[in-house]
């Protein structure tokens, strides 16, 4: 068994069909590419429509499964609305919203203007809400048996990060969204859950969170416990374990995948640096407190 192999059976998501935003590029293509070759029709929309039009072909080519690229910026409800319109005249339906797109980079808190701040909130925060509204509006006005919604979020959705902050603050709303409506839709039988990943390298994020010398300077897989990052395919396991119906009783979740980053926080994780042959010698001193 390899970490780069599928792993549901083939037929987990047959007749399924997912839409993914940003599904053109980086882990969106990644997982967009498993969902189809575990069955599922694909919608995947972005906007770059040439991009995703290249990404179609080489996908339906390798997984013999459809997908349909439709330009959409989440920004635009109206918009939205039309790639919801593109996808059940293509399809007849949609089983399940994979909320993906999202835009970011690093930077000063004090160095962003109030459109730079609101430019990232409108694309991760509204986006994710504009698509989610519109499908689930969909759904609930159409009695359909069954939705499905993953966010794709991150690990500092709850602990906060400075330099990324107007990021931070939108995947936490996120978060809140994905936990409020897994509550309230529930009544629909709409499901919600989220995946936090930890560092997958793709083009999209690293060109702006680790610019330049940045990726040679800052080897982040030294942060991760684990010492490595992620495989895109580990990624799109959990996704599609997560959207698939063998997940059905999983509601209001958030899985984190990032080999034990976020929780290097914990006080004494630094003790990692103490030598073994040094553990003598500090068993021994606390030892000797009690007979003190
Ligand atoms: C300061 C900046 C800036 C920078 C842009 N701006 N880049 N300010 N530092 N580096 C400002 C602009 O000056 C402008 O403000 C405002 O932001 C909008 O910029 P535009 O270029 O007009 O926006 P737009 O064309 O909509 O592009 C959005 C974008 C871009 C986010 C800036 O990078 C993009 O398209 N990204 C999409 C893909 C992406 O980001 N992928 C990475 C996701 S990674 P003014 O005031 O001048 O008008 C991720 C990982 C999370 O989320 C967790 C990792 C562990
Ligand atoms: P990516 O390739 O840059 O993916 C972002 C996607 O969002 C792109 O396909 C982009 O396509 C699309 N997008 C951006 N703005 C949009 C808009 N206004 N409307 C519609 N689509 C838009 O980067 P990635 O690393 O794969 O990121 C995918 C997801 O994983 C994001 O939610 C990110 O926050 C999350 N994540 C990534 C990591 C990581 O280490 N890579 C870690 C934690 C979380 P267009 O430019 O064509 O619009």
């Amino acid at each position: 068994m390899k970490i780069t192999e599928g792993m549901l059976r083939a037929d987990a998501l047959k007749g399924k069909t997912i839409v993914v935003t940003g599904g053109g590029s980086g882990l969106g293509k990644a997982m967009t590419k498993y969902f189809m070759e575990l069955g599922a029709n694909t919608v995947i929309s972005s906007r770059r429509l040439e991009l995703l039009q290249e990404t179609a072909k080489e996908l339906e080519a390798e997984t013999g499964s459809q997908c349909l690229a439709v330009q959409c910026d989440v920004r635009d409800l109206a918009q939205v609305e039309a790639m919801r319109d593109a996808a059940l005249a293509k399809f007849g339906k949609v089983d399940i919203l994979l909320n993906n797109a999202a835009g970011n980079f690093i930077s000063p808190t004090e160095r962003l203007s109030a459109n730079a701040f609101k430019t990232i909130i409108d694309i991760v925060l509204m986006g994710t809400i504009n698509c989610t509204l519109t499908f689930g509006k969909h759904w609930i006005a159409n009695k359909q048996e069954k939705g499905n919604v993953l966010n794709i979020v991150t690990t500092y959705a709850w602990t906060g990060s400075g330099f990324v902050v107007p990021s931070a603050c939108a995947k936490g709303g996120v978060l809140a969204m994905t936990r409020s409506l897994a509550v309230e839709w529930a009544k629909y039988n709409i499901r919600f859950n989220a995946i936090a990943p930890g560092p997958f390298p793709t083009k999209g994020a690293w060109d702006r969170l680790l610019p330049g010398q940045l990726k040679e300077d800052l080897d982040i897989s030294k942060q991760v416990p684990l010492k490595r990052v992620g495989e895109h395919q580990e990624l799109a396991n959990l996704a599609a374990f997560m959207v698939s119906d063998f997940a059905d009783y999983m509601n209001g979740e958030c899985v984190t995948l990032d080999g034990g980053e976020w929780l290097r926080a914990g006080q004494f994780n630094n003790l990692e640096m103490v030598p073994s042959e040094m553990w003598d010698q500090l068993e021994a001193a606390i030892r000797s407190t009690k007979k003190g």
